[in-house]
């Protein structure tokens, strides 16, 4: 058999890793979660579930990917037989997720060239330019007239994930986020310097971490919590276990886990901080209350940014600094998603994994441009509120039910992290996956299918 390709050092696993956890999640759905559940007190249930959820079920997929040294199917399936499925469901869920990914990447490269392009100076009309093109993209209606320019952007962004795939893991993968990676954060943080010294700023951050203690109190409040921990840390993708699968045998799992948990969650704070500094800037030049001008996802990357920018000094660099970062947090997690299937593939049907990124990635591309033309947005959003709401909390509560009761593999999984890492696992690791997070999942599903109802 073939040997298995593996990373050239720990620091390029952690990396991609990392790479795959921080993306538009950590930019634009962190600061406004987080806002709508409590402000500071949300962080007591975001901790919480970093701690429960997050970082064990990191180590276990981290353990399942180096224990097995295989893509998800093939490992759950050494696990226990009736188990592969699991692994093709949660690559389900990861390709549909590359379908339209790609397409959120491709607008933030064409708002990266546009803020070459438009002289920001004119803050009014580049504002009203972006608006103008933004809402163009949202009304199906008028969208045949944006779709020529989304086609060259998004086809440049499969160019660039299928060009670091095709190199392999070493080659590819790890020199792709050896590059992204280091160059997101230092755009990241002059855009965060520059926003927390903005007139108004203090409001925003005032705004986000006021805390609204009763929050707590509120189920809701932990689900969201769960939600994004699960969304953030890329649990129960099938992305970790592929990527741990590429680690050699001496490597610190539990270690590697922390690492990237914390990494991704400052990531995430540093995302609020700047985030709702900027929002306040933007309640303070247009005379609103920050609480008027709060906003996440597409809405709030796409069109409320665009308005800061413009009215910021020097908005063509800090236009092209905030979209491109958007771009590489974006291509470092579209890269490790399509890893899930692409490894998938080339495993059960002994194919290369040269054919394996010409079918499955082509495929994913074709969808692509599809979702590029066909109805857009709506689709799209209707697409992501399922994979959200059923692909992740059903996968992962499968996982962790599959795992801890049936199989009752924990202690042995204990006992393989163990003997190659540092920190020993306690009692409380296997409670985490076994208990907490399996009621917290099951909670979450049952919510999510009453809120479908109402
Ligand atoms: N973890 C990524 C983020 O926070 C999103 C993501 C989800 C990436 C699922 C890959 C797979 O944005
Ligand atoms: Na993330």
């Amino acid at each position: 058999m073939e040997k298995r390709s593996q990373w050239g050092s720990r620091l390029g696993f952690l990396l991609a890793a990392m790479g795959s956890a921080i993306g538009l999640g950590n930019i634009w759905r962190f600061p406004a979660t987080a806002y709508e559940n409590g402000g500071g007190a949300f962080f007591l249930p975001y901790l919480f579930a970093l701690l429960t959820a997050g970082i064990p079920l990191l180590i276990m997929e981290y353990t399942i990917g180096h224990k097995f040294r295989g893509s998800a199917p093939r490992s759950y399936g050494k696990i226990s037989k009736g188990m592969e499925w699991l692994g093709w469901w949660q690559i389900a869920v990861s390709f549909i997720i590359s379908t339209y990914y790609p397409i959120i990447i491709a607008w933030a490269f064409m708002y990266t060239y546009f803020s070459f392009g438009q002289s920001w100076e004119k803050a009014d009309s580049a504002t009203t330019f972006f608006v103008t093109d933004y809402l163009q993209l949202a009304d199906a209606g008028t969208f045949g007239s944006i779709v020529p320019s989304i086609l060259i952007p998004l086809i440049l962004v499969w160019a660039i994930v299928l060009f670091f795939l095709g190199r392999g893991i070493k080659k590819g993968i790890e020199v792709a986020n050896k590059i992204f990676i280091p160059a997101l954060l230092v755009i990241f943080l002059i855009i965060v310097v520059r926003a927390v010294t903005l007139p108004g700023a203090f409001d925003g951050l005032d705004a986000f971490f006021k805390p609204d203690w009763s929050s707590i109190f509120d189920g809701k409040v932990w689900v969201a919590a769960y939600g994004q921990i699960f969304f953030s840390l890329s649990i129960a993708f099938a992305i970790m276990i592929t990527y741990a699968s590429y680690l050699p045998k001496k490597s610190d799992i539990t270690n590697n886990a922390f690492i990237t948990g914390f990494a991704n969650s400052s990531f995430e704070l540093l995302a609020g901080i700047g985030v709702f500094a900027a929002l306040g800037f933007m309640a303070n030049q247009t005379d609103q209350a920050v609480s008027d001008v709060v906003s996440g996802g597409v809405g709030l990357a796409f069109m409320v940014f665009p308005e800061i920018i413009s009215q910021m000094p020097l908005p063509g660099l800090f236009g092209v600094l905030f979209f491109l970062s958007l771009v590489l947090a974006g291509l470092s997690s579209m890269i490790s998603i399509s890893e899930t299937y692409i490894a998938g593939v080339q495993e059960k049907f002994n194919i290369s994994r040269g054919k394996s990124i010409t079918y499955g990635g082509g495929l994913a591309a074709i969808i692509s441009l599809f979702f590029a033309n066909q109805g857009g947005l709506n689709l799209l959003d209707t697409v992501d509120h399922f994979v959200n709401n059923y692909g992740v909390a059903l996968s992962g509560l499968f996982e962790v039910v599959a795992i801890a009761w049936f199989a009752k593999s924990l202690k042995d999984f204990q006992n393989h992290a163990d003997e190659i890492s540092d920190i020993k696992l306690g009692r409380w690791w296997r409670v985490s996956i076994g208990i907490i997070t399996p009621i917290v999942l099951g909670f979450m599903m049952i919510q999510n299918l009453r809120s479908e109802i109402i």
